[in-house]
């Protein structure tokens, strides 16, 4: 195990498709390894969640701590396909590890359904409302390339400390020319 580097807004590799795993490497001892560091990395960094290739690696996977999974620090997906479950948005103010000190808003289904496997091997398919789905969204799309920055409502879009100071007001810039 070991806490690994996190690559930061313009390392290439964040911008990749990143590649399946094979379900019959998923218990190898190389992706085992690989979950071990994300989780430690992800702990160290007192992330909501880590996609592998935050950390180098051009994998689907991500890990994630979610509310509903009390008995786990994170819930680990490989190959998650997410598919929307309704085309009502939620905004949700969204951060990002590979791009430290900024917040913005971000409008997704607010209901989803995820497929994949587990840190098992074995295939699971579930529904998740709200935060959660935000977050699991948030992190599949690191699999596929795409950072928050490129979905934000880009007038929301600001440091922590301004964030922190103007979230009502930046809230409501966010419904602007909306109708
Ligand atoms: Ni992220």
């Amino acid at each position: 195990m070991a806490i690994r580097k996190i690559a930061k807004l313009g390392h290439p590799v964040l911008r990749q498709i990143a590649e399946a795993i094979p379900v019959s490497e998923i218990m190898s001892q190389e992706t085992q390894t690989l979950i071990d560091d994300l989780i430690e990395t992800c702990l160290d960094a007192n992330g909501a969640g880590l996609a592998a290739p935050q950390i180098h690696e051009s994998k689907r996977i991500v890990i994630l701590d979610l509310e509903e999974d009390e008995d786990e620090k994170y819930t680990i997906w490989i190959n998650p396909i997410i598919t929307p479950m309704t085309e009502e948005g939620m905004l949700t103010f969204e951060g990002c590890l590979s791009i430290p000190g900024l917040r913005g808003g971000v409008i997704r289904p607010h209901r989803i359904k995820v497929s994949g496997y587990t840190e098992k091997g074995e295939a699971f398919e579930r529904e998740l409302e709200g935060f959660s789905a935000v977050v699991s969204q948030h992190e599949c799309d690191h699999l596929d390339g795409i950072l928050y920055v490129d979905r934000v409502e880009t007038p929301t879009l600001a440091y922590l400390e301004e964030h922190r100071k103007y979230a009502d007001d930046l809230l409501e810039m966010s419904f602007q020319g909306e109708d």
